[in-house]
């Protein structure tokens, strides 16, 4: 499967600029989730891909082919979207027939091509059945069948579980992860919804609210080792603190005003790690420890009073307002494995985390 590569593409409605220069590289046969807050222009980019919309500059390959002005019917690629879009007057198989008829393909091969694209989306028996009489999520599989039948070699996805309730969308996600493992066709999934791109992706890109791409890696790359701000509060939550970096004898250190000084570990090496320089430490909420209780064996330590405490069920989180006035954000799994100490509201704990645990962004 070839890669696809967007090359310094910009796009702008009615004088303002929606995407900027914006470059890319979708590996081939992978799933790939382009994950942005809404209005970011990721339905725009999705657009220019599929030859919907034409750049203002710039260009689009698909491998050593140049397809940035090559008419939408020429491209191998395809679309589905949040809506639908089925005809409601035809039935299943119909709808899932309609480009097969339209190149005159045969009554065997397409009646043998439709069934196993049902097949493919577990709607095998519902050849007769009509789009309303189908739930959102089976009718959103008549879509998927009907946009891999043409065996595109890309596939494009613009937020197609927007509309499901959570256990359905769970389970089309996985879904989704075995149909792109059984065709091998290269996915790109386009989603606000960081829960989804996450647990789709085999890589993905982080496009900022000014359509540019923040970055691009694993997600769990992009979790653990988030390198901007943006990125480490756009995908799941992070402690934000402001310091001093400071660097003696190779190891380093973050003086924070007010709360003292702080051991951190960075495996890569930036251009701004200079000592002196003003940076932020981003720590996960679920690598900070809360307790009343004394705790040996951590690099980092604090202390504060719990001002909030929300309840999720498997979790609770904890807001703790330190000697700077700055609130932490502390997940703890509910696991109960040990009769726990209870943390109430104005108690004063100790919060507790690693070095290893801290991720340094340019201030
Ligand atoms: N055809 C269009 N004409 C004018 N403005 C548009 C058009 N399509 C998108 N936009 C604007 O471009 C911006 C990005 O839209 P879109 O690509 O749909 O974002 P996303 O899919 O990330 O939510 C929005 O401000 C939207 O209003
Ligand atoms: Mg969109």
């Amino acid at each position: 499967m070839r890669k696809i590569r967007v090359e310094s593409v910009s796009k702008s409605y009615d004088g303002e600029v929606i995407l900027d220069n914006l470059s890319l590289e979708i590996p081939g046969g992978k799933f790939f989730a382009l994950l942005g807050p809404s209005g970011c222009g990721k339905t725009t980019l999705l657009r220019l891909i599929a030859g919907l919309e034409t750049v203002d500059s710039g260009k689009i390959f698909l491998g050593d082919q140049d397809i940035t002005n090559c008419p939408i019917y020429k491209r191998r690629v395809n679309t589905v979207f949040q809506q639908y879009a089925l005809f409601p007057h035809l039935t299943v198989f119909e709808n899932v027939a309609y480009s097969l008829r339209l190149k005159g393909i045969s009554s065997d091969e397409l009646s043998d091509r439709v069934h196993n694209a049902l097949k493919m989306v577990r709607l095998t028996g519902f050849d007769a059945k009509q789009p309303r009489s189908l739930s959102g999520g089976q009718q959103q599989r008549v879509a998927l069948a009907r946009a891999v039948i043409n065996e595109p070699e890309v596939l494009l996805l613009d937020e197609p579980l927007a509309a499901l309730d959570l256990k359905l969308k769970e389970q089309m996600l996985l879904e989704l992860i075995r149909l792109q493992d059984t065709l091998g066709t290269t996915f790109i999934y386009v989603t606000h919804d960081q829960f989804e791109a996450l647990t789709v992706a085999d890589k993905m890109a982080i496009m900022s609210p000014h359509g540019t791409i923040e970055q691009l890696d694993t997600p769990k790359k992009i979790y653990e080792f988030p390198e901007s701000k943006f990125v480490a509060t756009f995908v799941g939550s992070s402690n934000l603190i402001e310091g001093t970096l400071r660097i003696r004898e190779g190891i380093m250190h973050v003086e924070v005003d007010s709360l003292g000084t702080f051991a951190v570990y960075f495996p890569v090496e930036k251009t701004w790690m200079i000592s002196g320089r003003k940076i932020l430490m981003s720590v996960r909420p679920e690598k900070l420890l809360i307790t009343k209780s004394e705790c040996l064996g951590f690099s980092n330590h604090l202390k504060g009073k719990v001002v909030d405490i929300i309840y999720y069920g498997r979790s609770t989180e904890y807001r703790v307002q330190v000697a700077n006035g700055k609130l932490l954000m502390v997940f703890e799994q509910n696991e109960e494995h040990f009769p726990q100490e209870t943390i109430d509201y104005d108690d004063v704990v100790n919060v507790y985390f690693q070095k290893e645990n801290v991720v340094l962004l340019e201030y």
